[in-house]
């Protein structure tokens, strides 16, 4: 870190670390009969409880010296503010203002973006509504029952995620699909399901320059075109991008074509039109209940102080963990089968957001920046990787996400879910010593050559930190709450780490290369001299193996 007062608060934050790790978490609890409710937030039904994280009140003070020292209230001013803070191509970065419901103007290059958002809002919330109702049909005059979003990244990880996680509220007899990856197995598996005459494409991407999609739209439209002829195209396709004039050459109808702007990065883009396909899922009016979630969340990190404003804490309290612990990954558990897609969407959101090495200046960062982010749902990881988390020899941090009501009726299997999430929070901070293990094995019976033998294995160290979100119900506004929270997130550690998170340069080197490789790859004839050495014998074993 070399901004003098941001490495001051860190060194103290260090120093603070060593008189920190004298205690145990659980002795944190012994001494302070009120740590649950003074190291939790709330905001409406939705609880960020952090007790279970090994820091003190102190470790918070120092904290936000920290997080003061970066001016954190000042950059989230100027984020709101509009101003250009994705520095490296020269834009706002105002996603806030697709789900703003102040009544208030937001301005980009002093213009009030407002009515167009409102007016882009309303043209794809009709069109799915007319979907929806029938009222656009196929072109066989069938009405549509599959819609296939076509899109990569920010253009499909958030609205397939979504469309998971609010299934409850999709309309009967409709069903959407996702088809994002290049490889042909993708759109050919989606499409074996599906019959042309009931089915909607919507491609989806911010630039309409992206291989994949355009690949992959290219195959849905020769398969439609194939079925029912060309004329078919105009009433089975849509599309959402920024870039309107290259979206008309493909040959979209342009009332078909749905728009956003470039202050709305792509990871950060579920909220514009490019959730077209979840509102025809779940209908306009839970679509802007997920809207008013988001809007929820910008209020409070707008205003709540930072003591009780939780993408703060949440940001705050992983860079304590990634910078001055050192832990390297973060995971992301949520307790709630449709939330399975979750950590896929928020591995986007915060890697490629704060994967960064370099400052806003261009200097190479001083500390470690954005922490590996992975997860399943639980109960299903439990039976796979927790045994690194309990017993691992690196301390990966958790956030647990769960619901004190489920979405089904059988209220048995949420007990169980319940318990199981709260029982491995416990189990990661409590741990079970040495001594605690050998009274187990003495109490079965076990000889103390085979207590000797096996104890070790059954030792758990415990003060392995998590923290929980926890909320009534998974609802469109719930979701809009928790993606939000973690977009905020990701933006106070970019504060931190004085880094841009709404860039991705990280991703260019290998497009560019793969646009050069490919035409080796398609014609076995052309010379391969000039290539590194692995990458020539891959493409001469790939010849070889194709005969
Ligand atoms: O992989 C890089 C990336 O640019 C992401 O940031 C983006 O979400 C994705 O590709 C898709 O881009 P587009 O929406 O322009 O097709």
């Amino acid at each position: 870190m070399n901004r003098p007062q941001a490495a001051a608060a860190l060194a103290v934050l260090e120093a603070h670390r060593v008189e920190v790790a004298k205690k145990r978490t659980m002795d944190l609890f012994a001494e302070d009969p009120r740590r649950f409710q003074d190291f939790s937030a709330g905001l409406d039904d939705l609880l960020y409880d952090y007790s279970k994280n090994r820091l003190t009140r102190a470790t918070l003070h120092h904290l936000f010296d920290l997080a003061r020292a970066c001016q954190l209230e000042k950059r989230r001013d100027a984020l709101f503010g509009g101003e250009k803070v994705n520095v490296t191509e020269k834009r706002a970065a105002l996603h806030m203002a697709l789900r703003n419901f102040s009544g208030h103007a937001i301005h980009v290059d002093g213009k009030d973006v407002m009515p167009d958002v409102l007016a882009e809002r309303a043209k794809f919330l009709a069109f799915a509504e007319a979907i929806r109702s029938g009222r656009f049909a196929g072109a066989t005059g069938e009405r549509f029952t599959d819609v296939v979003n076509i899109g990569i990244g920010g253009s499909d990880l958030g609205p397939a995620m979504a469309a998971r996680a609010l299934s409850p509220y999709a309309a009967p007899g409709l069903r959407a699909h996702f088809v994002s990856n290049v490889d042909g197995s993708d759109i050919a598996d989606t499409l074996k399901q599906l019959d042309p005459a009931r089915t909607l494409f919507i491609v989806s991407s911010k630039t309409f320059t992206t291989q994949e999609t355009l690949k992959n739209a290219q195959s849905a439209r020769h398969w439609l075109v194939t079925a029912l002829g060309e004329a078919a195209v105009a009433s089975h396709f849509a599309a959402v991008s920024t870039r309107l004039d290259k979206v008309a050459a493909f040959g979209i109808l342009p009332d078909r074509v749905f728009g956003f702007w470039d202050w709305v990065g792509g990871r950060y883009s579920m909220w514009s039109a490019i959730g077209l396909s979840l509102a025809v899922l779940i209908g306009p009016n839970h679509f802007e209940d997920f809207l008013r979630g988001g809007f929820d969340v910008d209020e409070h990190f707008r205003t709540a102080p930072l003591a009780e404003n939780i993408p703060v804490l949440m940001g705050l309290i992983g860079v304590w963990h990634r910078n001055v612990w050192g832990f390297p990954a973060q995971a992301v558990i949520p307790y709630d089968q449709r939330l399975a897609r979750f950590p896929a969407y928020l591995q986007q959101l915060d890697m490629e957001s704060n994967g960064k090495g370099v400052q806003l200046n261009g200097d190479a960062v001083t500390q470690a920046t954005g922490p590996i982010i992975f997860g399943e749902p639980g109960t299903n990881g439990q039976h796979a990787f927790f045994q690194l988390l309990h017993q691992g020899t690196e301390t990966t941090p958790v956030d647990f996400i769960v619901a004190a009501e489920p979405n089904e009726a059988d209220p048995e299997h949420h007990v169980l879910l319940f318990a199981n999430c709260i029982a491995q929070s416990e189990a990661l901070m409590r741990g079970r010593s040495l001594e605690e293990v050998q009274e187990i094995l003495r109490a079965q019976g076990l000889s103390e050559a085979e207590i000797g033998a096996l104890a070790p294995h059954k030792v758990f160290s415990g003060d392995r930190p998590s923290s929980t979100l926890l909320y009534r119900k998974l609802t469109p506004r719930t979701l809009g709450r928790l993606v939000a929270l973690y977009e905020h997130k990701v933006f106070v550690q970019s504060v931190i780490w004085n880094i841009n998170p709404f860039d991705q340069w990280g991703v260019e080197l290998g497009k560019e290369l793969c646009n050069r490789l490919a035409p080796l790859v398609a014609d076995a004839s052309v010379d391969l001299a000039g290539l590194d050495g692995s990458t020539a014998g891959l493409i001469a074993a790939r010849r070889f193996l194709q005969g």
